[in-house]
């Protein structure tokens, strides 16, 4: 069976793709920003790879002409609002997310109508529109920092993930109100799989991103961003992981501890991978078409950017202040 990354271009080898990107990439002074979650050959190629809000402050620091996101809307969109006089392109427009999805912006302004008196915090991982409704943005990174930040007796709603905000209401103690939006990836992750994994590899330590449902995250040594989990493999004295987030942070992990061993937790029965459909929409030849043709273009309204770059900046001062860069 054919995999994401042995994809090939019926036009162009893997070396002229990589030699053509670089070309254009010096010529238009345009950066490359990767997820962890991308194919190995995009994360390599990129000038930056890192997690949610690494990439977030990557992009509003950046000085070149052009960003090419390779990630998923939501991230590019925060790219541009960051950057509204910069061409932002995403390498294939259908690259969306489940989690952003589950939160659409009317259904949320109602819910928080019928809220009064609570601050909005919202996860990233939705889209401008939700960013304009909201007080702060916070990533998997960040979340704890963010929520900390607002007095004990504030009332708070937390959108759009519920693993992750009833995750960070354990961790703080508080009682946040949660709109009921998962990520498919993390949530189709079940107990069960979990458990079997962990028997058969008793020596073998879970790390989880907060995505993931409640049980898995009580059953884990350690949560975190995909950034943290990488450097928690790192500096861990364990040899072997089971990994439960996206496959494709396991390339940086056993490029970095290459005599350690990562499982992944399989999305089900038939496969053991657990890959992001949209996440994976992007590939090299992609990656070198948007470049080229400069499109497909992130585009966003003025008002929308100018009400939705307020609750990033205040979540990127409130990180800095916090310590928490990259
Ligand atoms: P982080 O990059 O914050 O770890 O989040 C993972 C994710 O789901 C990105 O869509
Ligand atoms: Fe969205 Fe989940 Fe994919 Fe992340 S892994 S981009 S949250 S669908």
């Amino acid at each position: 069976m054919e995999t994401t990354t042995e994809k090939k271009s019926v036009f162009l080898s893997d070396e002229e793709l990589r030699e053509r990107i670089n070309e254009l990439r010096t010529q238009k002074n345009a950066i490359i920003l990767a997820h962890y979650y991308q194919v190995p050959e995009i994360q390599d190629i990129a000038d930056f790879v890192g997690d949610s809000l690494q990439l977030a402050q990557k992009a509003s620091e950046t000085e070149a002409d052009i960003i090419v996101f390779a990630g998923v809307h939501f991230m590019a969109e925060t790219a541009k609002i960051l950057n509204p006089a910069k061409k932002v392109l995403l390498p294939d427009l259908d690259a969306g997310c489940s989690l952003a999805d589950s939160c659409p912006p009317a259904d949320f302004k109602r819910f928080i109508e019928a809220h009064p008196g609570h601050k909005v915090v919202s996860y990233i991982n939705c889209s401008a529109a939700v960013k304009t409704l909201s007080d702060v943005i916070c990533t998997s990174s960040n979340a704890k920092a963010i929520v900390d930040s607002f007095p004990e007796d504030q009332k708070l709603i937390f959108a759009p993930d519920k693993n992750l905000g009833s995750y960070i209401n354990s961790q703080t103690g508080r009682n946040m109100v949660l709109w009921d939006g998962s990520c498919h990836v993390h949530n189709q992750l079940t107990d069960e799989r979990v458990i079997r994994l962990k028997i058969d590899n008793p020596d073998a330590k879970l790390i989880a991103h907060p995505e993931c449902r409640g049980p898995i995250l009580q059953m884990a040594d350690y949560v975190g961003s995909t950034a943290a989990l990488l450097a928690f493999t790192k500096t861990d004295s364990n040899k072997r992981y089971i990994v439960a987030t996206e496959g494709g942070i396991i390339y940086q992990m056993q490029k970095a501890s290459p005599d350690k061993e990562f499982l992944v937790v399989p999305s089900d029965e038939t496969c053991s991978c657990n890959d992001c459909p949209y996440m994976k929409l992007n590939t090299m030849e992609k990656l070198y078409l948007s470049l080229k043709n400069e499109k497909p273009e992130i585009l966003l309204d003025e008002r929308v950017m100018e009400e939705a770059k307020k609750p990033i900046l205040r979540m990127l001062e409130i990180s800095k202040a916090a310590k928490i860069i990259k």
